[in-house]
């Protein structure tokens, strides 16, 4: 392995500082120069809240719920949260507002399939764990059962498992891509657990009469999708391309594994898409010099050297296996009601690090999936099906993301957006520039865009869309690499450690056009300290504001939710441990903010899921104790299995902390948010 890139960090601290370094390197103008542009020092100030894209591209100033109502939706937002929040902090639990139950449905070990042994913390197997619920749970879908009907007491939860941390699962090793350490405890029976962590789990789940939720045992359908053995399908334009073969695979189209699965989304046929984020971190090793995939795996950062999967596995080391990087980075379609049912990998959504999927159904029946890039400088896609949606069979839907158009986002100053397609033959996307085919195109999506000229985003992670008012919400986690020339006074942020989220809106439920508007919903981080000079509404209290949007989730009733993921800089950016945030949107209220959730020491909060009757929230804590917990270790120095931040969830004193889903309910049995 090349030398290593942690020093001292938990991983997840590590992907946060190589998602923040960087590496599009084209001249394509940033998200902050189109801020700047747009808005004027003083517009910047009080444009931010002041309505919606439309309302602000129009000049109407109307009151977003009167835009809102005139798309005639049946799910407009109502806003109106009546919680009582709770307040900023960290400490080793989780807390929830008052009136509601957080309880735990399910923690990393536990069983899965119906032989799945109980979980052995102290003697884990490949084998065990392929059975037992996964590592770093991140996005949640919940899919009621039967299939087809909008159940919230019983259906399927799919969870992701985006990637593992070695020094609080394993005894004894600590962290081990030190310099001092170099991997030296990973054996191969230590990496093969770490693969079989990865993937996803699908569970049945119910609502028992006292209110509580549980796992169905011995479901047909419960499943574990892992790294380790799990056979997916390479499906659309780019399947079968030869820089999709490999020595075990020369059709190009079978794959094992889905790595580093972070959020996701789900379909109106009911099936699941599941992101493939920093697939470059399981690779080592070094190309050869002037390899023809040297430009390709550069602008992916492959190999990453994160894991030490290559030393056991060639498929992982790239001076092996040259092609085996281009067949991760896709967004991966699953299937949950049929047990048997092959993950597929959908190449015409592009590659690159997808961070979710946000799907909506288009005006005229076509679907469109939004889904962002994160990193540093990079983009905001979208992709337009070129079939539509089939209602009355399912089968017909099943494959419908393999054939369409996708696009690259240029945000303008004036307040539009451009939907830029890539597409072969089109504009410099030619073999002038190296590609040969749509394949080309799709391998190495963020060259292309490069070309075409889109907007450098502040990272962009998971995406919602509105199901009926037209409105998409991007959240931007952070950018602390801008530069200091590259401040202004209308865009005072020279290290943008906060974030904000766009507000995209389309017109007519139009989502497959090639323009659309858009503002900026809020600014994060504190409203009341002018070096962070964080945009929420005024009545925003101190607790209700919040830094590093992640996640977020639609309710039933419309309304937006946003978790967080500050990593291992809480204490800079918030001085509180993340959580889940209720935002409103509409009307006067339009961007006052209230904190719902907190979640312990160490972790960051993904998967809000809520039932269809929106009386079941989701959420997934994922890697407790680990970013930015030396406060709370007896050592004063990172977590380890001896010496966790917290033990949570369980608390006992041999159990190191287990990333898990939570369930929260109203004890009134009301729904979430009330
Ligand atoms: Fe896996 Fe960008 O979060
Ligand atoms: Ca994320
Ligand atoms: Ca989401
Ligand atoms: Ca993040």
């Amino acid at each position: 392995m090349t030398s290593p890139t942690f020093d001292g960090r938990s991983r997840s601290e590590a992907f946060e500082d190589s998602q923040d370094i960087g590496i599009n390197d084209s001249p394509n103008p940033t998200i902050s120069e189109v801020v700047r542009q747009r808005y004027g020092r003083r517009d910047v100030l009080k444009g931010l809240l002041a309505g919606s894209a439309a309302g602000i591209a129009l000049g109407s100033g109307l009151p977003l719920a009167a835009s809102a109502a005139a798309q005639n939706s049946p799910r407009a937002s109502t806003g109106g949260f009546t919680f009582t929040e709770i307040s900023h902090g960290v400490d080793g639990r989780h807390h929830v507002a008052p009136g509601y139950d957080a309880d735990i449905l399910i923690r990393w070990g536990d069983p899965v399939t119906s032989d799945a042994p109980a979980f052995n913390v102290r003697a884990q197997s490949a084998a065990a764990q392929a059975k037992q619920f996964g590592y770093n749970n991140d996005f949640i879908g919940y899919m009621p059962l039967p299939l087809g009907s909008r159940n919230s007491d019983r259906g399927l939860l799919f969870v992701n498992h985006e990637y593992t941390s070695e020094e609080v699962m394993f005894p004894g090793i600590g962290r081990q891509d030190s310099k001092d350490k170099l991997f030296k405890d990973m054996t191969r029976p230590l990496v093969e657990i770490e693969m079989a962590a990865h993937g996803a789990s699908i569970i049945e789940v119910q609502k028992n009469a006292d209110g509580k939720w549980s796992l169905v045992g011995g479901s047909p359908y419960a499943r574990r999708i892992d790294a380790l053995s799990s056979v997916c399908e390479i499906t659309g334009p780019a399947a079968g391309h030869a820089r999709l073969k490999t020595k075990a695979d020369p059709s190009g189209r079978r794959v094992i594994g889905m790595l580093n699965n972070c959020a996701g989304g789900l379909t109106p046929w009911g099936t699941v898409l599941t992101a493939e984020e920093n697939f470059h971190g399981y690779f080592g090793g070094k190309l050869e010099a002037g390899h023809p995939e040297e430009r390709n795996h550069k602008r992916y950062e492959v190999p990453g050297n994160w894991y030490n999967w290559g030393q056991y596995y060639d498929r992982f080391d790239v001076a092996k296996e040259p092609n085996e990087a281009n067949r991760f980075g896709w967004m991966v379609e699953v299937d949950p009601y049929d047990p048997r049912s092959v993950p597929k990998k959908r190449t015409a959504l592009g590659r690159f690090k997808h961070e979710g999927a946000a799907v909506v159904l288009n005006s005229d029946g076509r679907v469109v999936l939004y889904s962002g890039d994160d990193e540093r400088f990079e983009y905001v896609y979208k992709f337009v099906t070129a079939k539509r949606f089939n209602p009355n069979d399912r089968r017909a839907n099943l494959n419908l993301l393999d054939e369409g158009t996708l696009y690259v986002a240029r945000y303008n100053a004036d307040g539009s957006a451009d939907w830029l397609p890539l597409v072969h033959g089109q504009g410099p996307l030619t073999a002038a520039n190296g590609f040969n085919s749509q394949a080309d195109i799709l391998i190495e999506t963020r060259r292309a865009a490069d070309l075409l000229g889109a907007t450098k985003m502040d990272r962009p992670e998971d995406i919602e869309a509105h199901p009926a008012n037209g409105r998409v919400y991007v959240m931007l986690t952070n950018n602390t690499r801008r530069k200091a020339d590259q401040v202004d006074a209308a865009n005072p942020r020279a290290s943008n450690e906060w974030g904000q989220v766009v507000e995209m809106q389309v017109s007519n439920g139009d989502h497959a056009g090639a323009k659309c508007q858009w503002t900026l919903l809020l600014q994060a981080g504190n409203p009341a300290d002018p070096r962070v000079a964080g945009k929420f509404h005024p009545a925003t209290s101190k607790n209700g504001w919040f830094a590093c949007p992640d996640n977020a989730a639609i309710d039933p009733q419309g309304r937006l939710w946003i978790t967080t993921d500050q990593g291992e800089a809480w204490e800079k950016a918030s001085g509180t441990a993340d959580g889940v945030w209720a935002v409103e949107t509409e009307g006067p209220n339009r961007g006052l903010s209230k904190m719902f959730f907190r979640v312990p020491v160490g972790a960051e909060m993904c998967g809000p899921c809520f039932t269809p009757d929106g009386k079941t929230l989701f959420v997934a804590v994922q890697h407790p104790a680990t970013d930015g917990g030396e406060k709370f270790t007896k050592s004063g120095k990172g977590s380890t299995f001896e010496d966790p931040a917290t033990r949570w969830p369980d608390f006992l004193p041999d159990m190191p902390p287990r990333p898990s889903v939570v369930v929260i309910t109203k004890t009134d049995g009301g729904l979430i948010g009330s």
